[in-house]
C-alpha cells in the first residue's frame, strides 16, 4: 500500500485557513517551502491537518536522519521530563551533558584529545567556533567560500555567501571575513576541469594570502565538506587534504561546518571522514538530536580551552531534553546500520537520476555523497543556464502529489534529498516516482517553449 495518501486538493481547507491566519500574525520574512500545516509525523512520512499523508524528502532540513519521532528518542525525552527540564548548565550542570560531550569526542574524526561544548543552533555553533579559533590563534581573519551557508546571525551572515534572500538589506556585517571560490566543479570559477586542474582552487589560497589577506592575520578557514544550502556540492576526494595541509602550513585552523552533512547523511558519521581529514574544529547541529534543538562544537582540547572561564555558554545551551535525545540518537547509530543505508539510498537515487538525465536534458548535474544527493536543473546543458522557475514548478508538483522536497543552490535550481535514512525501499521508489513525474511534467510543458527544448 502506498504511504502517500491525498484526501483533499493540496493544500487542503484547514491548511489554507491556517495560511490566512499566518499571513496576519507572522512576518513574511519567515518563508515556508510548502503551504501545508503538519498534524503529525513518523519515520519518513508526515500528515497534514487535512489528513493528507506525504513522504518527507526534507526531514526538517536535514534534522531527522534517524526519522521522525523515533521511539528511542521519545523514550529518552519522556524519561528526562520526569526528572528536570532546565537548570542552566552554567548554574547546576548535569551528567547527560558531560556524557554526550564524551561521546562526541569519541566519534568525531581525529586521534587527539578533544572537548565539546553544546549550544542551541547551527548558527550559534558557528559563532562559537569563530570565537574559539580567534581566542586560540589570536588572529582576526576568517576565510569562507562562495556558495557557503553558515546561518542567519550577523557573523554567520558575514560567512554566508548567498545575497538574496539571506544577506540583502541586513548589512553591515562583522568584518575580517574573506571569500574565495569553492570546489564547485560543475561551475568551476576558474573554468578548469578536475583532475587536470590539480586542485587549483585549493592551492590558490597561497595567492589569497598575498593579494587579499596576510596568512598571519587568518585564524581559520571554514568550509562545509559538502555544501548544504549552496547546492550539495561535494568537492573532489583529495580537495580537503590539500586545503587543510595549506591551512596548517600557515598556522591556520580548519573548521568543518557539518551542520547539514553530519550524523550519517553522507554515509559516514561525518563527511570529513569521507575526505580523510580531521578538522581542528567540527561544528554539528540538526540531526544530532533527532528533532530537538541542539548544536555542538567539538575540537582539539587545547584549542577548545583557549577562551577563558565564562567566555562560552548560553542560557539554554545543551538543554537536558536535547542532550537526552542526542544520546538516544547516538545509540541508534550504533545499533542500526544507518550509514550503509545512507549509501544505498544515495546509490539508488543516482541510478534513477541518471536514467532521468538520459531522457531530459534539464538535469544538468547529479551529485552528492551517500544520502546527501541532489540534481541541478539547467535550461541548456551547454550554457548551464539555471532553471530556477522549472525547479520551483517541480517542487510544487511534488508537494501537490505527496512528496515534500526543498531546493538549494545559489541560483535556486537544485533539488536536494534529505530524506530520513529510515525510509523503506518501497517508500523511496514511491517518492522518486513523484519526483520523476514532476520533472516529466515540467519537460512536457517546456516542449511548448522552443528555446528550452
Ligand atoms: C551548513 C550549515 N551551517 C549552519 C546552518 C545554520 O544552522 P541553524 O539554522 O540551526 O542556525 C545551517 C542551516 O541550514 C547549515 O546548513
Amino acid at each position: 500500500m502506498s504511504t502517500i495518501q491525498l484526501r483533499t486538493p493540496i493544500p487542503g481547507p484547514k491548511s489554507r485557513a491556517l495560511s490566512d491566519r499566518r499571513a496576519k500574525a507572522v512576518p513574511r520574512g519567515l518563508s515556508h517551502g510548502t503551504p501545508i500545516y503538519v498534524a503529525k509525523a513518523k519515520d519518513a512520512w508526515l500528515e497534514d491537518v487535512d489528513g493528507n499523508r506525504y513522504l518527507d524528502f526534507a526531514g526538517g532540513i536535514g534534522c531527522l536522519n534517524v526519522g521522525h519521532r523515533r521511539d528511542e528518542v521519545l523514550d529518552a525525552v519522556k524519561d528526562q521530563l520526569d526528572h528536570f527540564l532546565h537548570t542552566c548548565v552554567q548554574v547546576t550542570p548535569y551528567e547527560s551533558y558531560v556524557r554526550l560531550a564524551e561521546r562526541m569526542n569519541e566519534i568525531t574524526p581525529g586521534n587527539f584529545a578533544k572537548k565539546t561544548i553544546f549550544i542551541n543552533s547551527g548558527a550559534e555553533a558557528v559563532e562559537n567556533a569563530v570565537k574559539i579559533a580567534r581566542a586560540y590563534t589570536k588572529r582576526p581573519g576568517i576565510i569562507a567560500f562562495e556558495d557557503a551557508f553558515h546561518g542567519r546571525t550577523m557573523m554567520t551572515l558575514a560567512l554566508t555567501s548567498k545575497t538574496h534572500p539571506y544577506k540583502a538589506g541586513f548589512a553591515p556585517f562583522p568584518s575580517e571575513v574573506y571569500r574565495v571560490p569553492f570546489a564547485y566543479c560543475y561551475r568551476c570559477s576558474y573554468s578548469l576541469k578536475y583532475p587536470a586542474c590539480d586542485l587549483y582552487c585549493a592551492r590558490h589560497l597561497e595567492d589569497t594570502f598575498k593579494r587579499v589577506v596576510a596568512n598571519e592575520e587568518v585564524a581559520a578557514v571554514i568550509a562545509e565538506p559538502v555544501l548544504g544550502e549552496g547546492g550539495f556540492v561535494a568537492p573532489p576526494p583529495d580537495y580537503f587534504k590539500v586545503l587543510v595541509e595549506l591551512c596548517h602550513k600557515h598556522g591556520i585552523l580548519f573548521i568543518a561546518d557539518e551542520v547539514q552533512s553530519g550524523f550519517g547523511r553522507t554515509g559516514a558519521m561525518f563527511a570529513s571522514e569521507r575526505y580523510g581529514i580531521a578538522p581542528d574544529i567540527l561544528v554539528t547541529a540538526k540531526s544530532i538530536s533527532g528533532g530537538l534543538p541542539l548544536a555542538a562544537v567539538t575540537g582539539k582540547a587545547e584549542i577548545m580551552d583557549a577562551p577563558g572561564v565564562g567566555g562560552l555558554g548560553g542560557t539554554f545551551a545543551g538543554n537536558p531534553l536535547s542532550c537526552a535525545a542526542a544520546l538516544a540518537v547516538l545509540d541508534l547509530f550504533e545499533r542500526e546500520n544507518l550509514l550503509a543505508r545512507a549509501n544505498e539510498l544515495g546509490d539508488h537515487f543516482q541510478r534513477r537520476a541518471r536514467e532521468w538525465q538520459s531522457r531530459w536534458p534539464i538535469i544538468g548535474d547529479i551529485r552528492g555523497l551517500g544520502g546527501m544527493q541532489a540534481i541541478e536543473l539547467v535550461q541548456s546543458q551547454e550554457a548551464k543556464t539555471p532553471a530556477a522557475d522549472e525547479t520551483k514548478k517541480i517542487t510544487q508538483y511534488c508537494y501537490e502529489h505527496g512528496l515534500i522536497t526543498i531546493t538549494a543552490g545559489s541560483y535556486g535550481n537544485v533539488i536536494r534529498v534529505l530524506v530520513p535514512l529510515v525510509i523503506t525501499s518501497e517508500q523511496m521508489d514511491e517518492a522518486l516516482d513523484v519526483l520523476e513525474a514532476g520533472i516529466a511534467n515540467v519537460c512536457g510543458q517546456k516542449k511548448e517553449v522552443p528555446q528550452l527544448v
